[in-house]
């Protein structure tokens, strides 16, 4: 406010963000996907001072939100599971020295076994699953990590570049301590053939980086549940930093 002394931030939230490198992000203009044209700036981007609304964030959504993660394989606890195989998510999410983050805010939406999103703008003919929304949202653990049981998503067209397929992925988007440290990406699955054409996957000029937004296998057990578990660990900023695909 005009002639109000400013609000001294804790010495934890006083840091230089760096910026992105931009190979390791998604290509600003993706040929063949028009959208990407209408969605960006057309004009240079303007360099401003950070301010207290982009150095701070929500705090205290554990009030509020399931701590670690949740179950979405089926649309109430206990009730039917989904159509589909039935999987584990699990990993960390951490600051970009690699200091775990606690409480960081996850969402997570995704179609279901046909490819089809609960959404009124979904044109995909493919069936409803009324066990399913695909939606969740949890903050992490104190040590960061995160785990949610779903099902795994259904590869879907998008309905213009000549009925361009996208491979099986979850979208996800992840709040840290500040505005600055959030992000939305997509994470994709291990060996799908879709992945090699996918044109927001590729346009992640860094193969390393591409590899980020890739889930990773883990051993396969059979136990009391039999369900195939796919990690990764999320990065908010840094040299590591997962990529953001929108
Ligand atoms: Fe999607």
């Amino acid at each position: 406010m005009r002639g109000q002394p400013p609000i001294p931030l804790p010495e934890t939230i006083q840091v230089e963000y760096e910026p992105y490198q931009e190979s390791t992000q998604l290509a600003r203009y993706i040929q063949d996907y028009p959208r990407s044209f209408t969605r960006n700036p057309s004009q240079p981007l303007i360099r401003r001072p950070l301010t207290l609304s982009e150095r701070t964030g929500p705090i205290a959504l554990e009030r509020r939100l399931a701590i670690d993660g949740e179950d979405i394989s089926s649309k109430e606890p206990g009730g039917p599971r989904a159509i589909g195989q039935f999987i584990a998510v699990t990993g960390r999410v951490m600051d970009e020295d690699g200091a775990p983050l606690a409480r960081a805010v996850i969402e997570i939406w995704q179609a279901n076994s046909a490819g089809k999103y609960v959404h009124e703008l979904d044109r995909h003919q493919a069936p409803i699953d009324s066990n399913f929304t695909g939606l969740g949202r949890f903050v992490t653990g104190a040590e960061g990590q995160y785990k949610f049981l779903s099902i795994k998503p259904g590869a879907y067209p998008v309905m213009e570049s000549d009925w361009w397929w996208r491979p099986p992925h979850i979208h996800f988007s992840i709040f840290g301590p500040s505005w600055m440290n959030r992000y939305v990406t997509q994470i994709f699955f291990p060996g799908e053939p879709l992945n090699e054409t996918d044109l927001l996957l590729n346009a992640v000029q860094d193969p390393e980086a591409r590899d980020r937004l890739i889930f990773e296998t883990t051993p396969t057990t059979v136990g009391a549940v039999n369900l195939l578990t796919f990690r990764r660990d999320f990065v908010l900023r840094g040299k590591r930093s997962t990529p953001a695909l929108d």
